[in-house]
C-alpha cells in the first residue's frame, strides 16, 4: 500500500528515529517500546505458514505495530531476532512500506482511498469529514484522545464500491459522512468485553488479496 503526500512526513518519521540524540523518543501508549512475550510467541509461529521464512516479516511487523501502536527500534530488533532475520532487512521493510509507522499513530486508523474512482465519487469530502469527526488538521496527526489518525492512500482494489476506505482491518464501502460519524462514535463508546475480544481477533498484516470483490455484497468487509 502506498500513500499520497506523505513522503515529507515519512522522511520526518525516519529522521526522528535516526536523528539527534536530544530528540524526544517516541513512546508507546503502553509505556514500553518492547514487545510482550505472547506477541513474540505469535511472531515465532509465523514462518511455518510461508514457503520462505522471511515472508513472515510483514505480518510480524504488523503484529508488533498492532501491539505498540508503531514500530519502535526495539520492536524491530525483537522481530528480527524472533524470525532469525538480519535487523537491517527488517528495518528496510519497515521503512519502505508506508503502512508501517515509526512514530505513534492513533489507535484506530482511517486509510481513505483518494485514487481516481474514489476521487470521482467524493473521497475529498470523505477526507474532510474524517478530519472534522476525529478533530485533526492533517494526515498523520493523532487526535487529542489518542484514538484516531488518518491517511490518504492509493487504490485499495475496491473501486466499484467507491468511495471506500479501510478502518483498521475492515473495508467500508459506499461511504457517506453519516457512515464516518457513526464509525467514529462507535469507537469512542466504551467497549464491552465481547466487543474487545472480537476486535482483537481481527489482526492481519495487509489485505491478503487486493482484487475487488466479484459480487456486490456486504458494505463492510473484514480483511483476513
Ligand atoms: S480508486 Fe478507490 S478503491 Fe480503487
Amino acid at each position: 500500500m502506498s500513500t499520497k503526500g506523505t513522503s515529507d512526513a515519512r522522511g520526518a518519521e525516519n529522521g526522528a528515529r535516526k536523528g539527534s540524540a536530544d530528540a524526544k523518543r517516541a513512546e508507546s501508549p503502553h509505556g514500553t517500546n518492547a514487545l510482550p512475550e505472547h506477541v513474540l510467541d505469535e511472531i515465532r509461529e509465523l514462518p511455518a505458514r510461508y514457503p520462505q521464512h522471511r515472508s513472515a516479516v510483514m505480518p510480524a511487523l504488523d503484529l508488533a505495530q498492532e501491539e505498540l501502536g508503531f514500530l519502535s527500534p526495539e520492536a524491530m530488533s525483537e522481530v528480527a531476532a524472533a524470525l532469525d532475520l538480519d535487523p537491517g532487512y527488517v528495518e528496510g521493510v519497515a521503512t519502505f512500506y508506508t503502512l508501517f509507522h515509526l512514530q505513534p499513530i492513533g489507535r484506530h486508523r482511517f486509510y481513505v482511498c483518494t485514487n481516481l474512482s474514489c476521487s470521482l465519487r467524493g473521497s475529498s469530502d470523505i477526507v474532510e469529514h474524517v478530519k472534522s469527526a476525529i478533530g485533526v488538521r492533517e494526515a498523520g496527526e493523532v487526535s487529542k484522545d489518542g484514538l484516531f489518525s488518518y491517511e490518504e492512500v492509493e487504490c485499495l482494489g475496491a473501486c466499484e464500491y467507491a468511495p471506500m476506505m479501510r478502518l483498521d482491518h475492515e473495508y467500508h464501502y459506499d461511504l457517506t459522512p453519516v457512515t464516518i460519524t457513526s464509525l467514529v462514535a462507535e469507537r469512542r463508546a466504551p467497549l464491552s468485553a465481547a466487543a474487545k475480544a472480537s476486535r482483537s481477533r481481527t489482526r492481519v498484516a495487509v489485505p491478503p488479496d487486493k482484487a475487488p470483490p466479484k459480487k456486490r455484497a456486504p458494505r463492510t468487509k473484514k480483511i483476513g
